[in-house]
Formats: C-alpha cells, structure tokens, sequence
C-alpha cells in the first residue's frame, strides 16, 4: 500500500522554510501594530454566499477556484479564498458599522484556491494582510502602503509600486459603457474569457495576460483619464503623499486587480525576482463592500501579502537571532555551564548538556540541536576562570573571561 501525500499545490512548511514563515509573521506584526491595527482571526470557513458577494461571480476566484461543498447541515460553504470578506462579514456582524466605529484590524493565516499549480502558485497558500474600517481620508490608502514598505524594508526585499485609481460608483459606470462600446469593435479577436468578461465585469478584459489580446487592449480608453474630480483630486493628493515620503511607483491603469470589490486605490507590488507569479502584495479601497454585504455604508482600505511568494526572498541567515549551547568537558564544570545557561535563559534559547563530553562530541551535540553560539568549560578554562566560545555560523573560536560572558 503506497504512502499517503499531501494533497496538489498543499505544503508542509518545516525546517528552514517553518524559521522564515514564523520570522515573518512576527515581524510583520510588530509593524502592523506599529501602525495601530490589532490583531484579528476569523474562520477558515464561511458561507460560499459572502464570497459570490464580495469577490465577485465575474471572479476567477468564484467562478472557477472556490473550495465548495455541501456540509452535514446541508449548508453551503467554502474553504476561503481570501481574507477580507471573512473580515468584513465579521465588522457588521458585530455591529461596528452601526456604531461607527474605526477598525483597523491585521491577520495572516491559510487561503485555498484551486488553481493550477506551479511556481509562486499553491492551492493551499498564506496570506498577512490588514483591513481599516471607518477611514475616508486618502491618508489612510497612504498609510497602508507605508506599511506594506515598511515591511518589504524590514525583510530587504526589493519591490515595484503599481498604482491606479478604479473610479467610483459615478465615474465607473460611463466608463464602463465607453470601454465596452470599444471593446464590442474588436470582440472577435479576443480570447473567449475577455468574451465572457465583457458582458460580466468588462474591466476585467484589461487585465488578460494573453499577448495578442493585450496588444489589442492598447488603445483602449484608460480610467485614468476618466476619473470624476472627486477621484482625481483624491489620486492625486495620494501620489503626492507617496512622493513626499520617497515611495516610487508606476500608474498602471490596466490593474483591475481580480477580485470585483475595489474602487479608487488599486494597488499591487511586485518582484522581478520570483518568476511568472510576481505579485508579492495586493490591495485597495472598498468603500462600497459593507454597505453591499448588509452593513452601513463604511469606508475602507486594506491589503493582503502572499506569504509564500516573498519566504523564498528572505535569507534564513537573516532570522538566526543567537541559539546559544552551553556543555563541560570535565565534571568539575557542570555546576558552572549550568548556572551560566540558566543565566542566558532569561533572554535568549539556551540548551544545556549535563554530561562532560569532549570538545568534537559537544560541538556535534549542539549543532543538532540547530545552536549557533556554543560555550565550553574544561580544565584549562576551570583554572583561568574563562569560558572557551565558538561561532558556529563564523567559526570564530575565543576565550572570554567567565564574568564578561
Ligand atoms: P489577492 O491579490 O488575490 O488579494 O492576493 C494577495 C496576494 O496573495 C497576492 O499578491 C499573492 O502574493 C498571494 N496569492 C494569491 N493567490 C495565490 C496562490 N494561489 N498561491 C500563492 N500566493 C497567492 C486578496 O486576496 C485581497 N483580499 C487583498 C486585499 C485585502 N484587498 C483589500 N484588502
């Protein structure tokens, strides 16, 4: 009988990759919480409704990646697909909406899509992500964005800003009339999804990655240049915030973003160094979504990384904070490495071996044991009153007297 495998685009995540993933998520909310937002969890499944909803049935997502079936209790449900919409049914349910309060909430966890799988792209895959709840001002789409740079920052991880603006529910509409009209004069040489999406969300025909479609899709009327004032004005008070604050970025105006929720701020970062799967971050403002879901109608703005997009970008070296091993090479100085390991326990990881073991077998012991800092006491250091100290990342070897280690 053959071993049972982990299912197609699903992944352990252990050894060096488990160090990065848990480096990140660590940092990365220290940074979130820098910027105000706490700490949020909500289920892994929902109603298969709230994503038809929020996503959108013109989606890929809905449309052909949902993880959907029919639970004991005859409900429908689905394995999410993304975060936000699980926040969102959470902010009204719990009637922040009607009390209008601010919430700005971060969180990192599984998605499931079924997707193809390759490179950068998993069934099974994480998201950290941040959702700000009751906040209008073009500042706040701003200071998501800082915050997405401050982690890519923190992490050295290069990356380049895509911008654009969607438009709103008055400047969207006439857009939309003005791109179909155009897009119905070179229908036939699309491919059959741009078909399908002019009639469903035909913004969403901007976005195809096919070439022939896309050199096609050129002269296209561009959003940008049919925003109202209110969204001109708001993107450009954004690009000049970002300015000022020294954060580089591209107008793409053919990012719609696949998901259907968005309005004004669309925005995604990218990497030239992870292959075809480049979107390492995603996000923008969806004022309309509470209001659509139910609630009160509630500015707000957010963002979702790709965990697994961006480990491969980070060196394990980065994440070694000091694991430190402490052993004697005579029994005399067990009683010594002991009290020095206990020590050490009150800030670092610290290993301790009871045994006296030679220098080789305790340098073994401890590189097992994933330390990189390895302390010894034999007789020579006994009689000096010293420690004998190995980098195990380095090798720097030295000989420190016991009081200053
Ligand atoms: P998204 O662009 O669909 O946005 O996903 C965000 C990020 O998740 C992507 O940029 C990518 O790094 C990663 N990702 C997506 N699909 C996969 C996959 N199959 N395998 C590996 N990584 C993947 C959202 O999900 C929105 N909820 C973001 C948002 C939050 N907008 C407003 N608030």
């Amino acid at each position: 009988m053959s071993n049972i495998q982990s299912l197609r685009g699903m992944k352990d995540i252990i050894d060096d990759d488990s160090k990065l993933f848990t480096y990140f998520i660590e940092n990365a909310s220290k940074i979130a919480r820098n910027y105000g937002f706490s700490f949020i969890s909500t289920p892994i499944l929902e109603e298969t409704a709230l994503f038809k909803r929020s996503v959108g049935e013109s989606s890929d997502i809905v449309n052909k990646e949902m993880y959907q079936f029919i639970d004991k209790g005859e409900n429908d449900v689905c394995l999410r697909p993304e975060g936000t919409a699980g926040v969102v049914r959470c902010f009204i349910q719990n009637k922040f909406d009607k009390a209008g309060t601010s919430k700005r909430w971060y969180y990192s966890g599984s998605m499931f899509r079924y997707e193809r799988p390759q490179k950068g792209r998993l069934r099974q895959f994480h998201q950290f992500g941040a959702e700000s709840f009751g906040q209008s001002s073009v500042y706040e789409d701003a200071n998501i964005i800082m915050m997405i740079k401050d982690i890519f920052d923190f992490f050295g991880i290069k990356y380049k800003l895509l911008l654009n603006s969607l438009g709103c529910s008055s400047c969207m509409p006439p857009y939309k009339q003005t791109l179909v009209c155009k897009l119905e004069d070179i229908k036939e040489h699309l491919c059959e999804d741009c078909n399908k999406r002019i009639l469903t969300n035909p913004i969403r025909v901007l976005d195809c990655k096919i070439d022939n479609c896309k050199e096609l899709l050129k002269d296209m009327p561009k959003i940008t240049t049919n925003l109202c004032d209110d969204c001109n004005q708001d993107f450009d008070i954004l690009k000049d915030i970002l300015t000022k604050n020294n954060i580089s970025f591209e107008i793409d105006s053919n990012l719609v973003r696949g998901l259907d929720y968005y309005n004004k701020t669309a925005f995604e970062f990218v990497s030239s160094e992870i292959g075809s799967q480049s979107a390492m971050a995603g996000g923008g403002r969806y004022d309309k979504l509470v209001e659509f879901l139910g609630g009160k109608s509630t500015p707000a703005v957010g963002f979702a990384i790709g965990i697994e997009r961006i480990l491969e970008l980070i060196k394990v070296s980065e994440t070694q904070e000091n694991i430190y091993y402490f052993g004697a090479m005579t029994n005399d100085a067990i009683d010594k490495v002991f009290k020095k390991a206990l020590e050490y326990r009150k800030h670092n990881k610290a290993f301790v071996e009871y045994s006296p073991r030679s220098f080789i077998k305790h340098l073994n012991i401890a590189d097992k044991q994933g330390a990189n800092i390895v302390a010894l006491i034999g007789e020579d250091e006994l009689k000096n009153d010293t420690i004998f100290v190995k980098n195990l990342l380095t090798k720097e070897e030295t000989i420190i007297p016991f009081k200053d280690f």
